[in-house]
């Protein structure tokens, strides 16, 4: 099919819940994209934070291969050695003890927001339900994860909501303290908002909420599901900070692009997920584990977390430069590793679609972020034709 024909089809057949970008695309290699008619994109969003080995890492095809001639899907009524191997190399990168495998991010928080009540009922024996979280935060489109997220038009349209949660304003330690009362079970927030706007939480506000939560004996929930995997330039954002949330969940970059989330917790938090308590068929299958194993044994050997430090902060450099001399064009530069958010004065539609016309992929969000999630192998020659182009698309506005 062509661009015109895979559009068509998708108008007639699919629901209309996507506002696509004006592109079909129908292959990927390492940082780029390429459409059926053969134009080839640099991709600057990696599939918003998914592909973080770039497309068709051969490595990857090779595991996806192998594993699928051996064994896909068997169910979790089984023991898999594929399981255990990524659960080991996983927990290696942190400090957590226990994991759970799912197949998203909402899944994941859906499945820490369970683990945090049941824990607080049979772990503790107290009767701690409510979840707080932050304004301009996401944390998915279950029925629970909408009602979590601190923004309303996620939530539109798809009341009556689920109760037992609250959103308290963003960064405000003291709105936070107010809100939490013996009924709090847990406080989910992100260390930088991503689909928010790339905002990190101030670092005194992280540290004080985790100091907070400790002494109020409320649980720490990350969501690390679009910051973690090497992002950020660690392993996990919450590691700049020394931070040791009770729970962890990921996603997106987990597996390299094959769906799967985690739910990462304390051996003591576990308790609250005995047996049978909690359970989804895909989770962790055999192929997906293989996978995301790879994915992080990759990520390792090759300093990926430290060469997303360093190419955020060369970039950073090259950005703060360019805010310098548009200072009414862009308002702030935010560069965490590979997670990027430059803030621009104005609506950025037409920034993000000179950049398109120019063959760069990315994200605009919240209406003036430009939002970057590169795949960690971008070459800095990639990144340089990028700030090069929004140079040119800037000085001709
Ligand atoms: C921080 C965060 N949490 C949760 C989610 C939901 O993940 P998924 O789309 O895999 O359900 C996202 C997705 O963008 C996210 O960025």
């Amino acid at each position: 099919m062509n661009s015109e024909d895979i559009k068509e089809g998708e108008a007639k057949a699919l629901c209309r819940t996507y506002a696509r970008y004006p592109l079909a695309v129908s292959r990927g290699q390492g940082t780029k994209l390429i459409t059926p008619e053969g134009r080839v994109y640099t991709d600057l969003l990696a599939g918003i934070a998914v592909c973080n080995l770039g497309h068709s890492h051969p490595e990857l095809v090779e595991v996806i291969c192998s594993q699928a001639a051996k064994l896909i899907h068997v169910s979790n009524l089984f023991y898999q050695e594929e399981q255990v191997s990524l659960a080991r190399r996983l927990l290696g990168t942190s400090h957590l003890e226990r994991v759970f495998f799912c197949n998203s991010g909402a899944e994941a928080n859906e499945g820490a927001i369970k683990l945090a009540r049941r824990y607080m009922r049979e772990g503790r024996g107290q009767e701690r339900f409510e979840i707080i979280t932050l304004s301009g935060s996401f944390h998915g489109r279950t029925l629970a994860t909408l009602t979590a997220t601190g923004q309303d038009k996620i939530k539109t349209g798809f009341g009556p909501l689920p109760e037992g949660f609250i959103t308290v304003p963003f960064a405000d330690l003291a709105a936070m303290e107010a809100a939490i009362s013996e009924r709090t079970a847990a406080v989910l927030v992100e260390m930088i908002q991503g689909e928010g706007g790339v905002r990190p939480l101030p670092e005194d506000y992280a540290r004080d909420l985790a100091a907070l939560c400790a002494k109020r004996g409320v649980l720490l929930i990350v969501d690390e599901i679009q910051t973690g995997v090497g992002r950020t330039g660690k392993f996990w954002a919450h590691q700049h900070l020394g931070l040791t949330p009770d729970i962890v969940t990921v996603a997106k970059g987990l597996a390299g692009g094959l769906p799967m989330g985690a739910v990462m917790c304390s051996e003591e938090v576990s308790k609250g997920f005995p047996p049978g308590s909690h359970g989804t068929t895909f989770g962790g299958n055999a192929l997906i584990s293989a996978v995301a194993d790879k994915v992080i044994e990759i990520i390792e050997r090759d300093d990926l977390c430290g060469r997303a430090a360093r190419m955020g902060d060369w970039l950073r450099e090259r950005l703060e430069g360019l805010k310098a001399r548009f200072p009414d064009r862009i308002v702030d530069v935010r560069v965490h590793g590979l997670m990027i958010g430059i803030e621009l004065a104005q609506p950025g539609a037409d920034v993000w679609k000179a950049l398109l016309e120019q063959g760069f992929i990315l994200n605009l969000t919240q209406d003036t972020v430009l939002r970057l999630l590169p795949p960690l192998v971008i070459t800095q020659e990639e990144l340089e034709a990028f700030v090069v182009a929004l140079e040119s698309i800037l000085s001709a506005l």
